[in-house]
């Protein structure tokens, strides 16, 4: 039914500005895709380029085995929610939803048993007679999604549709787009620069960087095997920590060291996950002294520096027992250290 794909996309902006350059990317039928990555790094040019509001450079663009590449927006069948909702403010709720049928020419009262669903699935039923300036943030994002449900489109394209929402609404309607997801069975391409949410909503995450996917795999595969030291500082929170050294093949040895069976002896780069840094007695460790411990109740970060002026933090089970000042053991938990090359960032293994 709605399967995307992408093909070489490029786009080049007037000016020379390439947004994005030689992307693929394939979201299977029913699937749900995040794609995250910085600022500037070009995930609403891929949006805007398959939902057919920019013209690409040079590539294709299909959905459910159809060439879209030159078709214009409305006959591509795709909803794309944004970031700002962008409801018509003189209309109600009842006919922002209804307003892509209208556009249709679909029989009223087909418009209006649909507008009731999309409605009730959203659990925005009484709020149908308001105008937008008469509801919340969250009540907004909710009729936004109605108004994209309501024609059962062969694929939903997300743009960051919760950043403007609180942290309880955000983590609630991010469970209800889960949901929804689920429901509806439909093809969906989220684009987040909140890996937390790329993590826990989709199937699948394609990280970018500089207009190119760097790497894309399922969440828990990028966390534990990525490619690359940008995906590692990309997923994961808070951000994955790196010391500069070199590998020796059995070894790590920097301001950290640790066992490291990588082929070439080079300089590199160790990245450790906050939850694989263990703090204790200054034997057989490096020493570090604490400058933050942040309690978060069933866990704890610790903030450290090294001799050598590198910050670390780590992350550890229930109530520290160390305060700012005190000198603590930092050692890599045995097989949790990641070695990237120090020129390209490359993974060595
Ligand atoms: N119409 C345009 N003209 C020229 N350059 C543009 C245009 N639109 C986007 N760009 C540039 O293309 C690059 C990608 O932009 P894009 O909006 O796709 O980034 P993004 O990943 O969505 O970023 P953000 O997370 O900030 O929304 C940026 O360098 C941006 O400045
Ligand atoms: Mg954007």
């Amino acid at each position: 039914m709605g399967a995307l794909s992408v093909t070489r996309l490029v786009k080049r902006f007037a000016g020379g500005v390439v947004g994005v350059d030689d992307v693929t990317l394939t979201v299977a039928d029913g699937a749900f895709t995040a794609l995250v990555g910085p600022s500037g790094c070009g995930k609403t040019t891929i949006l805007r380029c398959v939902a057919g509001l920019e013209e690409p450079t040079s590539g294709a663009v299909h959905i459910g085995g159809r060439e879209v590449t030159w078709l214009p927006p409305r006959d591509r069948d795709v909803a794309m929610v944004f970031q700002n909702y962008a409801l018509y403010p003189h209309l109600s709720v009842r006919e922002n939803i209804g307003f892509p049928l209208k556009v249709r020419r679909t029989a009223s009262d087909e418009v209006t048993r649909r507008v009731r669903q999309a409605a009730d699935l959203l659990e925005i039923g009484a709020l149908l007679d308001r105008k937008p300036a008469q509801l919340s943030g969250g009540q907004r994002q909710r009729v936004a999604l109605a108004r994209a449900i309501v024609r059962e489109p062969a694929l939903f394209l997300f743009d960051e549709p919760l950043s403007n929402l609180d942290a309880q609404v955000r983590a609630q309607t991010r469970a209800e787009l889960v949901a929804l997801h689920r429901r509806l069975g439909a093809t969906m391409l989220y684009v987040t620069h909140d890996q937390v949410e790329a993590m826990t909503m989709a199937q699948s995450v394609a990280v970018m960087g500089g207009g190119r996917v760097l790497q894309e795999g399922a969440p828990m595969s990028l966390y534990r095997e990525p490619a690359s030291l940008a995906v590692a500082r990309f997923i994961g929170s808070p951000s994955i920590n790196t010391v500069a050294g070199r590998t020796t093949g059995t070894r790590f040895d920097g301001a950290l060291s640790c066992e490291a069976h990588v082929p070439a002896e080079s300089a590199a780069v160790l990245a450790v996950r906050p939850e694989a840094l263990v703090l204790g007695p200054a034997i057989d460790a490096a020493v570090a002294t604490v400058t933050l411990v942040e309690p978060l109740g069933p866990e704890s970060l610790v903030r450290v520096r090294l001799a050598s002026g590198e910050e670390l933090v780590a992350r550890v089970a229930g109530e520290a027992p160390w305060r700012a000042g005190d000198a603590v053991g930092v050692r890599v938990a045995a097989g949790q250290g990641l070695c990237f090359r120090a020129g390209d960032g490359s993974r060595l293994v």
